[in-house]
Formats: C-alpha cells, structure tokens, sequence
C-alpha cells in the first residue's frame, strides 16, 4: 500500500479543519437561525452547547482518526473490528450527501450575487432593492441550478486534485483575510444610528423565546458550525502526524468559530434594526442585509465584491470536507480512483440537490411539515442526523477505545493534564449522550 498522505505542516491541518467549520453555518445559517429564534437567548445556548458539546465531540473525532489514521468508516472498523460501529462512518457519508445537495444552493447563491456585484448590477441600490434583486434571482430555475453547478464544479476540481496540493494550499490564504473583513464591517455596522437595538437582540437573552425547538436548533447549529457528527474531523485528523496537539487544535477551531459568530451577528443585526428590516427573514437574511451595510462605506462595492469572494472561498473549503469524507472512503486513497469518484459523486450530490434549488421558486409550493424541500433537508441534517451522528460518537469513544490509550492520543504534542482529561472523558461519556437524547425526546414531545 503507498503511503498514506500527510498534512504538510501544522498550520496546514488545522486551517483546513478550521476552513471546514468555518463556513455557511457561522456566517449564513447562525444569523438567520438566531433571527427567527428571538436573538440573545438562542446566541447563549448555542454558545453553552458549543462549548459542552461541540468541543468535546471536535476532539473526539480528532482521537478516532489519529489512533486509526483511516477514513471515516474504516477507522472504526479498525478500532472495534467485527462489529457494526463502521456505520457511523456511513451515516456520516449519507449525512454529506445530503448536506452538501443544500449547501450548494446557498454557495451558488454566493457566486450569482458576486457575478451582479461585479457586473455594476448591485449599484446604487435601497435595501428593499437589494432584497427585490436577490429574490428574483434566486426564484429563477435556470440561474439557481446553474449556479449551484458552478459551486459543486469547484468542489469537485478541488477535491479531485486530492488532499495535499488541493485542500490545504487554498485554506492558507484567504482565512485571515476574511477575519480582518469581517471586522471592519461590525465597525461600519455598530456605528449605523439605531445600531443598540440590533446589539441588544444579540446579546440580551430573553428566555421568554425558548421553545424546545429553539434549543434543538441551538444544538444543532453548534454542531453544524464546527462539523462535528459526520465524521469529517476523524477523515481529516487521519492525515495528522502524533506530533501535533489535538486539544490546542480542537480549542482554536472553537474560538475562531465562535468569534466568527458574533462577527456576523454583530455586522448584521444591527444594521436589520437600523434599516428596519426583518430579523426573522430565512435563509435569505443575510444576502438582504449584507448589501445595504457595504453601501454605507466608502469604496462599498469593491469591499463588498472583497467580502463575497472571501465568503465564497470559506463556504468552499466547507465543501471540500464534505465531498473529501465520502471519496477518501470509496477510493480508498487511491489516487486514480479519487479523481472519477470525486466527479461521480460529485454529480450525483448536483443532481440530488436540484429540487432544493428549486425550492426559492418553482417548486416553493410544494412543502411537508410545512417546510421546503430545502428546509426539509436542511433540518434533516442539522437537527436529526447530526445529533444522532453525534451521539454514537459519544458512545463510541468510551465504549470501544481504552481510556489509557485515549489520554496517551491526546497528550501527544500537547502535554495535557489529566484533569482535564478527565473532564473531557466525563462531559463525552455523561454529558454529551444525555443532553442530546433528552433535547430529542423534549422535541418530539415526550417529556
Ligand atoms: N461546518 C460547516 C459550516 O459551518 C458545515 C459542515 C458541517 C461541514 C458538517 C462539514 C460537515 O459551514
């Protein structure tokens, strides 16, 4: 067997494991979500399961991929070999599937507002123009599926490519860039007049809000934002030499996610109150909004083209972890083999994510439980298949790996004390399983 590829450098794993966390779900889906869920009090929970579980679950993953150095589904074949612990694996590879059929939709949406942005379309506009524009766009059948080809076309080129020369060069780059951005539109949107309120609906926790929907779609945003659940961080710590720390890892990825978080709060709500827009807009929140912030600054729409192509990139590198999990599996790091599965699946995952497309438009009448087919597989996966992933990753790691062998696998590189191992072990074998099955059951209502 050829030697399995590695990560280059350090800052290499952990740009790329950061590049999949950070993505739609922190600067997309978290404000919407936090819009229609009343602001503050779904931002604290969202923060305390991020932290109680989300964390502990990252490095979970990490400790399976290192000690097996395998994909998704032979890493636990290797660790509990003769039983049916690889379906976790598979799980997370049909979670991908799904996954990525919805996430093109909105990466597409990136590309078509950067194409008008560029093209002197998005020029001198009123917000209600800029919500007008955007809906008509994404209504049209013929744009929206195209250009949620575009965005899987270059998942598929990337990941083709394979890991090294692919994944990692382009996460070097762009991600710091973002960051700096990101900062400058909070300042523009902070000093806008009536910013307060917006802050306000971020921050102040108004429990009156809380249903126990509201606290299934904090839990599973917290692990939507950090990938966790879909075996994505055991493929991608699999290429990880020992030399590493995976908790300062699994810690830095948490920080920048949750900084990048209340960026995108911060830049948004504040500008919703300022321009009176509607927190609870959807999925299109942001695309409305965004727009109206960079015309308030000097050189708005080359900062705001800035701001897409960055944003573009961060939800594409998301994208690569999505499609890299279910290829590393079937083409078994073979690299011929990768290059036809990228495209095969790649196609398949096109083909699949059409009718989501459709779902701004043509097909927005068409709904079960009263929700798109584009909702409908978005909570699919953010508020059933993760969790359920989730949860057997908690009762994988105890169950089926010595806890001996687990400290000495997270103390490599890192030195780290045992009690605070300790409390990692207990928040993962306790913690984590309880807190995920009671907040299922409460929502089915069985409490
Ligand atoms: N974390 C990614 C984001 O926030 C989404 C993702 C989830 C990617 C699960 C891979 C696996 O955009």
């Amino acid at each position: 067997m050829s030697q399995r590829e590695q990560w280059s450098s350090k800052i290499g794993f952990i740009l790329a494991a950061a590049g999949s966390a950070i993505g739609l779900g922190a600067i997309w889906k978290f404000p919407y979500i936090a819009g229609q869920n009343g602001g503050g009090a779904f931002f604290l929970i969202f923060i305390l399961f991020t932290l109680l579980l989300g964390l502990p679950l990252l490095l979970a993953e990490f400790s399976i991929g290192r000690t097996s150095g395998s994909n998704a589904v032979d890493s636990y074949r290797k660790i509990a070999p003769g039983t049916r612990w690889h379906w976790v694996g598979i799980l997370g590879m049909i979670t991908s599937f799904i996954l990525l059929s919805f996430y093109s939709v909105i990466g597409g949406w990136i590309v078509v507002y950067l194409f008008k942005a560029i093209t002197g379309q998005l020029n001198d506009l009123s917000s209600d123009q800029y919500a007008e524009v955007f809906g008509a766009t994404i209504s049209n059948p013929v744009t929206s599926v195209f250009v949620q080809f575009l965005f899987i076309l270059m998942t598929i080129i990337v990941v083709a490519k394979g890991v090294q020369k692919g994944i990692e060069l382009a996460s070097k780059i762009m991600m710091p860039a973002l960051f700096i951005l990101f900062i400058l539109l909070v300042i523009r949107a902070v000093t806008l007049d009536n910013a307060m309120d917006g802050i306000t609906f971020l921050l102040q926790p108004d429990f009156s809000k809380v249903t126990s929907q509201t606290i299934l779609e904090a839990m599973g945003q917290s692990f939507f934002t950090l990938s966790v659940g879909v075996s994505v961080m055991v493929t991608y710590s699999s290429y990880l030499p020992k030399t590493q720390s995976l908790p300062r890892s699994a810690i830095s990825i948490v920080a920048m996610n949750i900084f990048i978080v209340l960026l995108a709060g911060l830049a948004i709500f504040p500008a919703v109150f300022a321009f009176d827009l509607e927190p609870g807009a959807g999925p299109v929140l942001l695309f409305n909004v965004l727009p109206t912030v960079f015309s308030q600054l000097p050189f708005g729409m080359f900062f705001f083209i800035a701001f897409l192509v960055l944003f573009l990139f961060a939800a594409l590198t998301s994208a690569f972890s999505m499609l890299e999990i279910i290829v590393s599996v079937i083409s078994k790091g073979e690299p011929e083999k990768r290059k036809k599965w990228s495209w095969i699946i790649g196609l398949a995952i096109f083909v699949f994510g059409i009718p989501s497309a459709l779902s701004f438009g043509i097909l927005g009448d068409i709904t079960l439980f009263g929700k798109t087919i584009f909702d409908l597989a978005d909570f699919a996966v953010s508020n059933v298949l993760l969790p359920i992933g989730a949860l057997l990753i908690a009762l994988f790691v105890p169950m089926k790996m010595k806890k001996t062998a687990l400290y000495e696998e997270l103390k490599h590189g890192s030195g780290l004390k045992r009690g605070l191992f300790e409390t990692w072990f207990f928040l993962i074998r306790y913690v984590a399983p309880f807190l995920i099955v009671i907040v299922m059951l409460d929502v089915l209502g069985l409490f």
